[in-house]
């Protein structure tokens, strides 16, 4: 048994979630559910091996091991039955990193990538900022959840300039994991068009409520071709202050083309703790993703209840991965402004503003509960109490908390 029910102060560790608040919201002590890490301990395991390594007072340039490659390929052959090879690895110091290289191996200024919104942020920035064109292929709303517009995908990526694909896969915020049938089609399009696909599977380990993710790159020999996939331990493993990911491209062409770039630039190497705490995290803790996960599910249940039955007018659908919900507000018919100026000032809650996510974000908030269910529990509390003393309470049917 882990120990994820406990309460840790992450305060004054220069982490941005609880220390930059004041700078993101305005208010040093909202309740901090924004920005994606959790806020629990790492495996014993890998806190035991950096102990270990810390002990040796010397931290000069450090190689990356062998096992550190193996450890990768056996993670994804043993979670994804995905059989890749050593030499098809690039080392990063992030994924975010690794979707800007790609941008600048693969596309020209003025040249169009294809993102799907409401979708993580850098996926736009990535690419205005290197002056690339943003086309979008917004996810679609159903009632039972949100799906790809695949005829639009296939529209907008004909043109000769449109060159890549961003996919983000489970796709944050909104949880979906794409099923293999989703994949191939997304497969099919982009094989048609030359686009290359960049997918983003940082996510994939944190596979929820039966849901098994696939890779992109596993769909078939052809997709594996066209496709270069960004992993990392960071958010499986709460390692996001290590700077450790990677790519994997089957296609010698592809994994040239990011090589040379990244080679170029010298960043490819790789940190001394963020390797190790990868590979014994890759290697030893299989068991600490299980119970999390776990832990995860009941969290994400209980909040869907908690909403459910006190906060009817906000609606949330049940992610299949992830410890992001994606909380819809419209029904309060408040502006972006009023609604993130309520949340902070009112109930005192830091989410991400679903503005941020691009196209179908607004009225959104995205809330973050990798973190003990007491704590969660506090920050769910604070939002209805405010909405219940306002007058939302008796516009949309707020209510004192119950059932908690
Ligand atoms: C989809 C997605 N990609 C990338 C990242 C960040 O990756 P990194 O910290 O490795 O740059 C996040 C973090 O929230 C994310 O949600």
């Amino acid at each position: 048994m882990y120990q994820f029910d406990k309460v840790i102060s992450r305060e004054g560790t220069q982490s941005v979630k609880y220390d930059n608040r004041e700078c993101e919201f305005g208010e040093p002590d909202v309740m901090p559910f924004w920005i994606a890490d959790m806020d629990f301990e790492v495996p014993p395991a890998v806190h035991n091996a950096i102990m270990k390594r810390a002990a040796h007072p010397v931290f000069g340039y450090t190689g990356t091991p062998n096992v550190c490659y193996d450890s990768i390929c056996n993670w994804v052959f043993k979670r994804y039955s995905w059989q890749i090879e050593p030499e098809w690895i690039e080392f990063s110091t992030g994924v975010v990193p690794l979707l800007s290289y790609a941008v600048q191996a693969f596309t020209m200024p003025g040249d169009g990538v294809v993102v799907q919104p409401p979708v993580y942020p850098p996926f736009f920035s990535v690419i205005r900022e290197h002056d690339r064109r943003v086309i979008e292929n917004p996810l679609r709303e159903t009632a039972t959840g949100y799906v790809i517009d695949f005829d639009n995908l296939e529209e907008i990526t004909r043109p000769d300039d449109v060159k890549v694909f961003f996919l983000c896969n489970p796709h944050n915020p909104v949880g979906r994991v794409w099923r293999p049938s989703e994949l191939e089609r997304i497969g099919a399009i982009c094989l048609n068009n030359n686009v290359i696909i960049v997918s983003d599977e940082i996510h994939c380990d944190l596979t929820l409520f039966d849901n098994q993710h696939t890779p992109m790159a596993s769909m078939s020999h052809d997709v594996a071709q066209i496709t270069v996939t960004c992993m990392s331990p960071g958010k499986t493993f709460n390692l996001a202050g290590l700077s450790t990911a990677y790519l994997i491209a089957s296609n010698p062409s592809l994994l040239k083309s990011m090589r040379r770039l990244m080679r170029g630039c010298h960043v490819n190497t790789a940190s001394i703790f963020g390797t190790l705490a990868m590979q014994t995290a890759y290697c030893m803790c299989d068991d600490w993703l299980s119970e999390l996960k776990l832990y995860l599910e009941n969290n994400i249940l209980q909040s869907i209840d908690f909403i459910k039955n006190n906060l009817s007018s906000v609606q949330v659908v049940k992610p299949d991965a992830t410890f992001l919900l994606w909380l819809d507000f419209r029904s309060w018919q408040m502006t972006q402004q009023e609604l993130k100026s309520f949340l902070v000032k009112e109930a005192r809650l830091g989410f991400n503003d679903g503005m941020c996510f691009g196209t179908g974000g607004e009225g959104f908030m995205r809330m973050n509960i990798g973190a003990p269910w007491s704590v969660v529990q506090e920050g769910l509390f604070s939002l209805c109490e405010a909405a219940s003393q306002l007058d939302i309470h008796e516009r949309f049917n707020s209510s004192v908390p119950q059932n908690v």
